[in-house]
């Protein structure tokens, strides 16, 4: 589990010990993480192993996968799920805002297929990936270019994985939720330094504004619970508000309402 000292990715590692299954917790946090342990160490009879590991850096996430082979021998789930939330106008965007958001969301991802899905798919045993994306891999809205990109790539990469991965015993799951009460909106904590920008005028203004709606979102176990339901019926897209899913079809009128204009 990655992003596990926190939010879903601390949920699913909690449902993951629940169900017996032992558990390696990958985060940056490195507090977070010992309190993770040590709250699913009080819990539960399951092995639980944490490991510093920042998913944007290829080399740690090679680590990671190392240090879990070496402990466990194979993995049976695997869930991408660290990531941070960013914005801000494209126009006021810098290079530093660009590659933290998406070394984390997508490139975070993409490294963690890279160092464990070839195991998974050689050991012909049955195993599950979950890649969290968000309803944000659907709607591009203004001020969250660099969030709405990485995680368009997720959905992206999630989907050419189904049809590589069809009929094998790996399956994949991409989620994709909505509001979540977790501490996304106080990402700037998890923001290395040599990424770290001026903060724009409004920042803490639109910090203050998706709190609001972060805080009235879901509690992040019924998330859990979603993600672990969808990974036993084998089910590919994990939705968690069913109203944000149904507006995703105004995207797709407008895209063939454009074809109007070629005739
Ligand atoms: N909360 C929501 O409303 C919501 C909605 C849609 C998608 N998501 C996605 O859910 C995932 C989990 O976020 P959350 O809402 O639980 O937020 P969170 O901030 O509570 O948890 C994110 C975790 O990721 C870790 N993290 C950050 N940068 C990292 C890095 N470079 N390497 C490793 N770990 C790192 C953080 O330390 C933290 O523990 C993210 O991918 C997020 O984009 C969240």
């Amino acid at each position: 589990m990655t992003g596990a000292a926190s939010g879903i990715g601390l949920a699913l590692a909690q449902r993951a010990a629940a169900d017996g299954m032992d558990v390696v917790l990958a985060d940056v946090d490195e507090p977070g993480l010992a309190e993770a342990v040590a709250a699913l160490g009080q819990t539960s009879a399951v092995e639980v192993v944490s490991v510093r590991c920042d998913v944007s850096d290829p080399d740690q996430v090679e680590a990671l996968a190392s240090t879990t082979h070496e402990r466990f021998g194979s993995v049976e789930l695997l869930c991408n799920n660290a990531g941070v939330g960013g914005g801000g106008a494209v126009a006021e965007l810098s290079r530093k805002d660009w590659e933290w958001v998406l070394g984390v969301n997508l490139w975070g991802v993409i490294h963690g297929v890279t160092s464990f899905l070839p195991k998974m798919v050689e050991s012909g045993t049955p195993a599950h990936v979950v890649n969290t994306a968000s309803m944000a891999g659907f709607f591009a809205t203004a001020g969250m270019a660099p969030y709405a990109v990485s995680k368009f790539g997720v959905v992206a990469l999630s989907e050419s994985m189904r049809a590589e991965l069809a009929g094998t015993p790996v399956g994949v799951s991409v989620l994709c939720p909505g509001w979540v009460s977790t501490r996304i909106h106080e990402s700037e904590r998890n923001r290395p330094a040599e990424l770290t920008v001026e903060r724009p005028p409004r920042a803490d203004e639109m910090r203050d504004m998706i709190r609001q709606v972060i805080e009235s979102g879901l509690p992040p176990a019924a998330v859990a619970d979603k993600v672990f339901d969808a990974v036993q019926a084998d089910r590919f897209w994990i939705f968690t508000h069913p109203e944000m899913v149904r507006a995703t079809t105004a995207r797709q009128e407008e895209v063939l309402a454009a074809l109007d204009d070629l005739r």
